[in-house]
Order: C-alpha cells, then sequence, then structure tokens
C-alpha cells in the first residue's frame, strides 16, 4: 500500500503530528507507489524558523566551506544513483537511463555551482567618489553580494531532482538557507536527494524539505513572511503565486510552446531527429519540448514523411524497459492530452498515426495541417503530440510563434546564418536554439523565459547572482 517517507527538517527526519500522508501514484501501475508526510501550516512555520537561524551562522561560514560541503554532496549524490534513479521511474515514470542522467547532471551542477560560486562571490567593486559631477574624492565605496535569507525552492515534478538542485546549489553557496517543496511526484526522489546533502554534513535546518498538499501548505509557504525569495518552476500556478507573494526576489519558469521554424534550405533529416528528441523524449513532458512545428510548405510533405519514420521506430511502454514513450504523469495529464487530441480530430487536423491511449500511456501523435483555430495550436499538451502548421512564409511561422502567451525557447532550422540571426531577433523567446532543438543546457547557460513563461534568468551564474543582493559600505574621507 505504499511505503512512508519522513520530511526533513532540523537535520532530522520527521513524522507530521496529524499522523495525515499524501499519496504517490504510480503512473505506470496507477496504483500508490509511496506515502509522504502531509504537514501542516504550523510544522511549515516551525520549518521556517529554523531555516531563518540556521542560514545566519551560515551566511558567516567561509565561502570555501560552503564549496566544500557542496563539492561532497555532489559525490554523495553521484553514488546514489541507482535508488534516485529507481524512484523517478516509480513516481514520474522517467525511462530508466534518463533518470541516472538527471541525477548524473544534478551532480555535476552541484559541482559547477560551488566552483562558479566561490569565483563570482569571491569578487566584489570598489567605486570611488569623483566620476560623478560635482564630487571630490572623498568617498570610497566597497561593494560585496551578501545572501537574500530563506529561499523556497519549487520544483515541478518532471526533474524532481535536478530542478531541486537546480536552486538548492546556487542558494547554499551563497549563504541563504533552503526549505525545499518537492512536487508530489517526485517527492520521494527529492527526500533521496535531500538525504545526499544530509550525508555530506551541512548544519542542522539549513536544509529542509516539507511535504504535503499544496491545498494546505501550498499558499501558505509562499505568503509565509519568512520567505526571502522564491525560485519555482512548473505550470501556470506560478501565476498566482507571484500575485500573492511578498516584495521578495521571484524567478520562475512556468512553460512554453517552443516553436520550430523550418525553412526550405534546412537539412530535413537534421530536423526529423530533432523533433524526435526535442518533441518526444520524456514523452514530451518537458518545459523545453519542441511544441509546434511551423514548416514551409514546400518541403512540409518530406518532413513529415521523414518524422513519421522516425516515430514509428519509438517504443512504447514502461519506464523500467527504457521505452522512449512512457505514461504520462497522471490521468488527469492524460485526459486534458486527449481533449487536445479529441478537439484536432474534429476540427480536421491530419492524424499521422492512429490515435492510441492505455491508461495513462499514450503512443506518440504527429498532427499535420493543424489550423490556428485547434487548442493544440496554442496550448502545452506536456504529452507525446506535437502539431505541424504548414507556413508560406517566414514571417507567418515568426507571427504565430509571437502571438503565443508563452516565451521560453524556439528554434529554427536553415542553412542561412544570416536569416536565422534575423529570425532569432525576432522571435519573442528567452532563448532561440539554431540548428538544434531547445534545451535548457548546459546548465550554466542563462535559460529564460519571457510573457507567461517567466520572470528573471536562471543558469547557474544567473541563480547564484539572483540570490544574492548586493551590500555596500562607503568610507568617507575627511
Ligand atoms: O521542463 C523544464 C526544464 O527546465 C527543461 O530542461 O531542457 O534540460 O529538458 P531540459
Amino acid at each position: 500500500d505504499g511505503e512512508v517517507y519522513k520530511y526533513y527538517a532540523d537535520g532530522e527526519w520527521k513524522k507530521c503530528s496529524s499522523g495525515k500522508t499524501v499519496a504517490i501514484v504510480n503512473p505506470t501501475t496507477r496504483k500508490t507507489q509511496y506515502k509522504v508526510q502531509a504537514c501542516s501550516q504550523e510544522e511549515v512555520n516551525k520549518v521556517m524558523d529554523l531555516a531563518k537561524s540556521a542560514q545566519k551562522s551560515w551566511a558567516k561560514t567561509p565561502l570555501w566551506k560552503r564549496a566544500e560541503l557542496l563539492h561532497k554532496a555532489a559525490a554523495i549524490l553521484k553514488e546514489h544513483k541507482a535508488p534516485i534513479a529507481e524512484c523517478l521511474v516509480k513516481e514520474i515514470a522517467k525511462p530508466a537511463k534518463d533518470a541516472v542522467t538527471e541525477v548524473v547532471r544534478s551532480g555535476d551542477l552541484i559541482s559547477y555551482c560551488a566552483e562558479e560560486g566561490v569565483r563570482i562571490l569571491g569578487e566584489g567593486k570598489f567605486l570611488v567618489s569623483d566620476s560623478f559631477p560635482g564630487n571630490e574624492r572623498t568617498k570610497y565605496c566597497l561593494t560585496s553580494k551578501i545572501p537574500l535569507g530563506v529561499i523556497l525552492a519549487i520544483p515541478p515534478f518532471n526533474y524532481p531532482v535536478n530542478l531541486a538542485v537546480s536552486k538548492i546549489a546556487p542558494a547554499l553557496i551563497a549563504g541563504n538557507s533552503i526549505v525545499l517543496k518537492p512536487p508530489t511526484q517526485g517527492a520521494v526522489s527529492a527526500l533521496h536527494m535531500v538525504h545526499c546533502f544530509h550525508l555530506a554534513g551541512f548544519p542542522k535546518g539549513l536544509i529542509n524539505c516539507v511535504t504535503g498538499k499544496g491545498s494546505e501548505i501550498g499558499d501558505f509557504l509562499t505568503m509565509h513572511p519568512g520567505v526571502n525569495c522564491i525560485s519555482f518552476t512548473g505550470g501556470d500556478t506560478g501565476i498566482s503565486i507571484s500575485k500573492k507573494a511578498g516584495m521578495i526576489p521571484l524567478q520562475m519558469e512556468l512553460g512554453g510552446k517552443d516553436a520550430c521554424i523550418v525553412l526550405e534550405d534546412a537539412d530535413l533529416d537534421l530536423v526529423a531527429a530533432n523533433i524526435i528528441k526535442g518533441g518526444f523524449s520524456y514523452s514530451g513532458q518537458r518545459c523545453t519540448a519542441v511544441k509546434v512545428v511551423l514548416v514551409m510548405e514546400s518541403v512540409a510533405d518530406a518532413l513529415v514523411e521523414k518524422v513519421n519514420a522516425k516515430v514509428a521506430k519509438l517504443t512504447v511502454g514502461p519506464p523500467e524497459d527504457n521505452c522512449d514513450i512512457t505514461p504520462v504523469v497522471s490521468e488527469s495529464s492524460s485526459n486534458y492530452i486527449e481533449g487536445l487530441v479529441l478537439d484536432a480530430k474534429e476540427k480536421g487536423a491530419t492524424f499521422c498515426q492512429e490515435y492510441k491511449r492505455e491508461g495513462n500511456l499514450i503512443w506518440p501523435l504527429l498532427l499535420d495541417n493543424v489550423r490556428p483555430d485547434m487548442r493544440i495550436a496554442w496550448e502545452e499538451p506536456f504529452g507525446p503530440v506535437l502539431p505541424v502548421i504548414r507556413i508560406s512564409s517566414v514571417e507567418e511561422g515568426i507571427h504565430h510563434c509571437n502571438a503565443s502567451n508563452f516565451g521560453l525557447q524556439g528554434c529554427v532550422f536553415t542553412k542561412d546564418v544570416n536569416k536565422a540571426i534575423m529570425i532569432s531577433d525576432a522571435m519573442e523567446t528567452g532563448t532561440v536554439q539554431i540548428n538544434s532543438a531547445p534545451a535548457r543546457g548546459p546548465d550554466h547557460f542563462p535559460f529564460q523565459g519571457i510573457k507567461d513563461s517567466g520572470i528573471g534568468s536562471q543558469g547557474i551564474t544567473n541563480s547564484i547572482n539572483m540570490m544574492t543582493k548586493v551590500k555596500t559600505t562607503v568610507i568617507n574621507l575627511p
């Protein structure tokens, strides 16, 4: 009936006082796999107090020591990759191989963060006053970067380990403490990851992980006066968080409708390979997945044929077998995807494959001749269903891309680099990839969305900077 996991606070594993739990349903078996504690608001209050006091002494811990502990955590995390990956397989149906990659990538991210942190935070600025009109050289200004305090980290289900450490590691190196609220699907993987930080020997109360129902502790956490910064990745809940949060820095990444614009001169084999990787890896459940193909009419038939040949080769089945397409995260997600598919059918899209679903397992589907009146032209399925819109000019493609309320990434395929740069400049997205599918990594690259796709910029360097504030001391000379 599901193993019950404790939450983590004050350096200890605890049961919540109510005895209530939250069930984690395995997307493949659709049975309860694990249970986690349903923390109450009082328990959250205690955790906030702990995080606040632990942060004070952590901020005084030498930077090199903070880095040393992070390197230790990174090594332990990599040693624990097998059991954590197993949880990812059971909780979020991530293919076994990709689950291991997620953990290893997370270890690398932590180490890089430690290295980058000692460089960025090891430097300050020195300014003199007489560069500004009317001033003599009587003031020396010293600047440094100081921590914000308690960082609330809320990662999504699709990378419960990696998108947790991408918040935790920059926060810690910069001298902040952490309250982590993992997604329900992925909570046990996140608790295992936290265990690695525990083994590394971080001070008590510095890293805390509370699990529970969003309806009970979600708003309570995000509106908590003890929180000094929120780093959130997920869906449109982020928009409501941004409206309710206090006067604190926010870092948010809230999904996308990443377009793939294909020009007439594109290498169609390269495009097809990238559409498969970009559109169907982890069954399309990535914010950076290719979510609409905008292809020039003259090459559309040839491209669709090439993509279809590759779709036919995708394996479909359980994550334990390393299938390419695995069950999507929940029944509600499957129903939502099905809604988009049925809408497209009713409005006359061309089905390149037969629509097939068993439980949460949805077979990969390419929908050709999609038109703007279909929901799938604009909404993100977060599933293995990809619409193709045929365009008669580059401008039409850019227009469709920019008409979206999202603006995360996009990609353009052409051999003409000048054209590619002009299209990139015209696309209203945080990043444009030329001749490759959208992706967040390498993890030190800036990563940001505009419009409903987010606030602020991520990536290791930007996150470290974002989780600090500037402090200045001015020496006034006689
Ligand atoms: O789902 C959102 C992630 O930030 C995407 O990361 O491009 O490495 O899959 P990824």
